[in-house]
């Protein structure tokens, strides 16, 4: 059975709103009854609740908590991102297989998700805890025709598009810590790491790798006090596929926007508007030196922009700096 079929079923099942008759979607995707009967049983046994009552057809009560290719791409509005999903049910890290497979002349686009990461990695070395069915682990590649030197904006696309898809399912007040993080009361939910592989004028490629602490119910101790998940934050499980496909369709729009001026000039002032310390003191950490100064919101290029204590207005790039709170992390 061609795991396209199983996606197709899934996307007219979920599109019908009511029972739809095993005629129908054989003659819709010009398959065979048994066909259609052998995927109503895989769907069953990934957990789908499926009612078949004759004469009226098929219909999906329930959905499983599944993060699967088909069920992913099954709910897919997009052009080229995340059109092809790769789901594991383990790996060591969803960006290094994303690497792998990023050389391949079509893998433009391409999602790869995991239920659990046994070495996850963050930022600047940094492990990232990844435990099984509790948040969304995943990598994107992109080949984008840019400059090498514009691709890091890209990660602040991303945490918009993330902090987007976060407000659409759950309602929370969701923010961005510039430059990447995404925090909900002042913990982080999620963070980005981008791998790049480039030539001076030329990428090869891209790995956007998105953590997200959907329904983690507890942390490890080292993390415990900076970090949270929304289940935590809203008070009950989210739809992880809900989330993926919302995130997706949102990049899919900003990417598109940021492709038009090679920059954030485009999305700038959305940023701004969910910047967690926009107008507010901050400290940053610049090789062992903390000098506090007010943080006022992002360039077209993604610096932040921040008031010394001379009054001055001094751009500060991402990787050069941490930013802090006045108290904490946020
Ligand atoms: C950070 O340090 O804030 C970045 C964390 C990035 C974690 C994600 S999870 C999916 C992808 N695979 C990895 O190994 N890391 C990224």
């Amino acid at each position: 059975m061609h795991s396209n079929t199983k996606t197709q079923i899934l996307r007219i099942l979920r599109k019908s709103n009511g029972y739809i008759s095993g005629q129908e979607i054989c003659e819709s995707l010009n398959i065979s009854r048994t066909a259609v009967w052998k995927v109503m049983n895989q769907l069953k046994e990934d957990g789908y609740v499926i009612e078949a009552v004759p004469n009226k057809g098929y219909y999906i009560k329930e959905y499983p908590d599944n993060i699967s290719a088909e069920e992913i791409m099954s709910r897919m509005q997009t052009k080229v991102i995340a059109k092809k999903v790769i789901y594991f049910l383990e790996v060591d890290s969803t960006n290094n297989q994303a690497k792998i497979i990023a050389d391949q002349a079509d893998s433009h686009g391409t999602l790869l998700i995991s239920e659990q990461q046994k070495t996850g990695r963050g930022r600047r070395g940094r492990n990232w805890s990844s435990p099984a069915g509790t948040g969304i682990w995943m990598s994107l590649i992109l080949k984008p025709n840019i400059n090498p030197a514009n691709a890091s904006m890209l990660t602040l696309v991303t945490a918009l598009a993330v902090v987007s898809g976060i407000v659409e399912v759950t309602n929370l007040d969701a923010r961005i810590k510039w430059p990447n993080d995404v925090v909900v009361s002042g913990k982080k939910v999620c963070g980005i790491l981008t791998e790049m592989s480039s030539e001076l004028d030329f990428i090869n490629h891209l790995v956007i790798g998105i953590g997200i602490n959907a329904n983690n119910k507890e942390f490890p101790e080292d993390i415990k006090g900076v970090a949270t998940s929304l289940s935590i934050q809203c008070g009950h499980v989210i739809s992880r596929q809900d989330l993926v496909a919302e995130i997706m369709k949102r990049f899919e729009e900003y990417y598109h926007i940021f492709l038009q001026t090679e920059d954030l000039s485009g999305l700038e002032d959305e940023y701004n508007k969910i910047l967690v310390h926009r107008n507010l003191p901050i400290k940053i950490q610049n090789a062992g030196e903390t000098t506090e100064v007010y943080a006022l919101g992002i360039d077209n290029m993604g610096r932040l922009l921040v008031k010394d204590s001379n009054n001055e207005i001094v751009p500060i790039l991402s990787g050069e700096v941490s930013v802090r709170g006045i108290s904490g992390y946020v």
